[in-house]
């Protein structure tokens, strides 16, 4: 199937410039001003602009185990409605995926039903228990992109190391969820002014720091690649800028939500402001901006994590921690950020596109001729509602629910099929 793509602006090199796309079967053939060529399909984009696929480096797809939150089907279709046509699944599914068979699941599942493609990140420790090192040779071999126990956090630095020494050997790199369990304690919100405040327990900034000094000095001694998932304090940044420095192979990524939101926002007790990291202090907000500002942070990852609306609506003790992030990830970063000139368009398409891709060496992210045919295509200035009733994911646990958002996606197009079509 042949689609072209007229009256465009396209992001090359950083840049919009006005162009035409061809797609023929899985690859961009043609990038030119003006294409006069036949096509399956014309799409009319005047007005918009198209990006590389976004990647998202951070989705939990909750299938196997418990896909009443959600399912690949489900998650790769929020994937695609929000730009996105490349995420890695995170293991903490039921059962873990610490296993071949279980990658091979996912792997076949996204393959014949997914929206967009599905990369398998293996579990770090068997079950993410935190006790024995897991497959992560046999699962490398079966196509795994990282290990993590995210959700979960290894204690036992004698352990943490054996799994930095035996991940370095096969060349996988490591992402971990930093969260030092005795300092975290209890706690449902950030350690600080509003947990305080409103008498909720606080899970203080050290709970991170703690545990990245710690993998930075790991990841020194046994040369295994660190990536730090959803980093969210000033402090954590700092350590992630001296290790830089030294040349210690660390990379990070930080979330939509801590990259615009702060414990303020829980002053309501809305459970939907409720996941981990909590949302930090405005200071610590800033210095994430201003790290992705400076490249220190590397990528933005969402950490989509679904749940249902029975689990969410509990006080706010007894609520799960996380929210969904696919979907809105270009419109609040794009509306937040860049409309308010904190950072530039450049800054958040790269941290979306050719970042990720770097940080687990994965294809895509640019937009070239002969590059696959990854790519989505945004109204910048079209605004819309974000209801429960246009969220693809089976959740809708998301701050942002009935905001209206610019940065309107229009299509999303992955291996050369159209995965995605604004109806409205
Ligand atoms: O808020 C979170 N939710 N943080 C995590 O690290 C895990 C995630 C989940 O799986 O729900
Ligand atoms: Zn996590």
């Amino acid at each position: 199937m042949k689609i072209l793509i007229q009256n465009a602006k396209i992001y090359q090199n950083s840049k919009l410039i006005k162009s035409d796309i061809l797609i023929d079967r899985k690859r961009i053939a043609k990038i030119a001003p003006k294409l006069e060529v036949s096509a399956d399909k014309v799409i009319d984009a005047a007005g918009a602009c198209i990006f590389p696929g976004f990647i998202d480096l951070h989705a939990h797809l909750r299938d196997p185990g418990q896909t009443y939150k959600e399912d690949i089907v489900t998650g790769t279709k929020a994937a695609a409605h929000g730009g996105f046509t490349a995420i890695c699944a995170m293991p903490n599914t039921e059962p873990v995926t610490d296993n071949i068979a279980s990658v091979e699941y996912i792997q076949l599942r996204a393959k014949e039903l997914g929206s967009s493609r599905v990369y398998v990140i293996g579990a770090m420790t068997k079950g993410s228990a935190g006790e024995e090192i897991s497959e992560m040779a046999t699962m490398k071999s079966g196509g795994i992109v990282a290990v993590s126990d995210d959700g979960k956090c290894v204690q036992n630095a004698r352990l943490m190391l054996s799994c930095m020494r035996y991940a370095s050997n096969f060349d996988i790199p490591l992402i971990i969820h930093a969260e030092d369990y005795n300092l975290a304690g209890k706690g449902q919100i950030h350690g600080g002014k509003v947990s305080t405040q409103v008498g909720l327990s606080g899970i203080p900034g050290l709970a991170e720091e703690v545990i990245i000094a710690r993998d930075i000095m790991l990841a020194e001694s046994s040369g295994a690649k660190l990536h730090i998932a959803h980093i969210s304090t000033a402090k954590s940044l700092e350590l992630v800028r001296q290790a830089k420095a030294k040349g210690i192979p660390v990379t990070c990524e930080v979330t939509p939500h801590h990259l615009v939101l702060t414990e303020e926002a829980c002053v309501n007790f809305d459970t939907n402001t409720k996941m981990k990291p909590p949302l930090r202090s405005e200071t610590d907000r800033k210095a994430c901006v201003q790290a992705l500002k400076d490249g220190l942070i590397d990528c933005i990852a969402t950490d989509h994590a679904p749940h249902a609306d029975f689990e969410k609506e509990k006080e706010f003790d007894y609520a799960p921690f996380g929210i969904i992030g696919l979907e809105t990830a270009f419109p609040v970063l794009y509306k937040h950020l860049v409309q308010t000139k904190q950072i530039s368009l450049a800054c958040l398409v790269d941290a979306l596109t050719c970042s990720p891709a770097r940080v687990l060496n994965l294809p895509g992210g640019s937009l070239s001729e002969g590059s696959p045919a990854d790519l989505t295509i945004i109204d910048l200035d079209k605004e819309t509602v974000f209801t429960p009733q246009n969220i693809l994911s089976k959740s809708k646990n998301s701050p942002w629910l009935n905001q209206s958002l610019p940065g309107t996606i229009l299509w999303t197009i992955c291996n050369g099929t159209i995965t995605y079509q604004n109806q409205g």
